[in-house]
């Protein structure tokens, strides 16, 4: 028996587990922790159902796995400011991180990973797709992947589309902050399964180091295009109670746009993550 502990039922074959068995905001042994992290390196995103948990348990659970780290564009809730809401109106158009992406790769030391946490649903739709980069990696050619060897991606928080879906959500809303940027290999090895992933992505990545934009443009596009196949990814419905953890160092996601007229509120915690190697 691989997990003692807590119940696995994968819900794709590229990625994606829902795990039962666990009461998460009830005082977890080490050995429940232990296999939670099991399952996160090798579902890569987990979720949980029907959980009940104040603010204060949310950030106990999330504290088991690392340090907590601020999410430099959103600030976060009243009195708990490594809380993100993640919300949508009725009256927006957009919605927070709205095309597919890896969080915050503009930044030195992205984050390991996220818990998000269902606070207010639509009636329908708000689905959020996961995708699985060490699957798109290990896809593409030996060409293609010793072409890719040795290349540093530029990361950019400023990226037309993704800024706009922090449109008005944004820290000091009126002053636009500089752009963050950062540098990372455009096939990094996960820090604790030694995995290569394809670590570019559309929401985040503008170029790639020591190219010219007629260059890296097309080969950029065609990365992003190929990161999309349906067969890379799973699709979670939330319900009230729904909790997600995704490895951000080895996957993507995508929140659909599709409860137009809707409310729908997350909570979410962002865990530290190393330099990208
Ligand atoms: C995020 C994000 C996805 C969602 O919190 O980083 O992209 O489904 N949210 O709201
Ligand atoms: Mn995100």
């Amino acid at each position: 028996m691989d997990f003692k502990n807590i119940q696995i039922k994968p819900i794709a074959p590229a990625l994606g587990a829902e795990i039962a068995g666990v009461d998460l905001f009830a005082d977890l042994d080490d050995a429940v922790v232990a296999e939670i992290r099991r399952a996160l390196l090798r579902y890569r995103v987990i979720f949980f159902r029907d959980q009940d948990f104040t603010p204060e348990q949310h950030l106990a659970f999330a504290r088991k796995f690392g340090a907590l780290v601020d999410y430099p564009m959103v600030s976060g809730l009243d009195g708990y400011p490594d809380i993100v809401p993640v919300v949508k109106l009725e009256d927006e158009s957009h919605n927070f991180g709205g095309i597919w992406h890896s969080d915050t790769t503009y930044l030195a030391e992205p984050p390991m990973g996220a818990i998000l946490a269902a606070r207010e649903l639509p009636p329908q739709g708000g689905d959020t797709m996961f995708a699985n980069m060490v699957m798109a990696y290990d896809a593409l050619s030996d060409g293609m992947k010793a072409m890719l060897e040795g290349l540093t991606a530029i990361n950019s928080s400023a990226k037309g589309v993704v800024a706009k879906s922090r449109e008005a959500r944004q820290k000091g809303m009126n002053d636009v902050p500089d752009p963050l940027v950062a540098e990372h290999p455009v096939v990094r090895t996960h820090p604790e399964t030694g995995e290569k992933i394809l670590y570019v992505n559309i929401g985040h990545t503008v170029g790639i180091r020591g190219m010219a934009d007629e260059e890296s443009g097309p080969l950029l596009e065609f990365l992003f295009r190929h990161q999309r196949h349906d067969e890379f990814s799973c699709r979670f419905s939330w319900a009230p109670g729904s909790v997600a953890f995704w490895d951000n160092r080895s996957t993507q996601h995508y929140p659909l746009n599709d409860y137009h007229g809707f409310k729908r509120v997350m909570h979410r915690i962002t865990l530290a993550g190393d330099v990208p190697v």
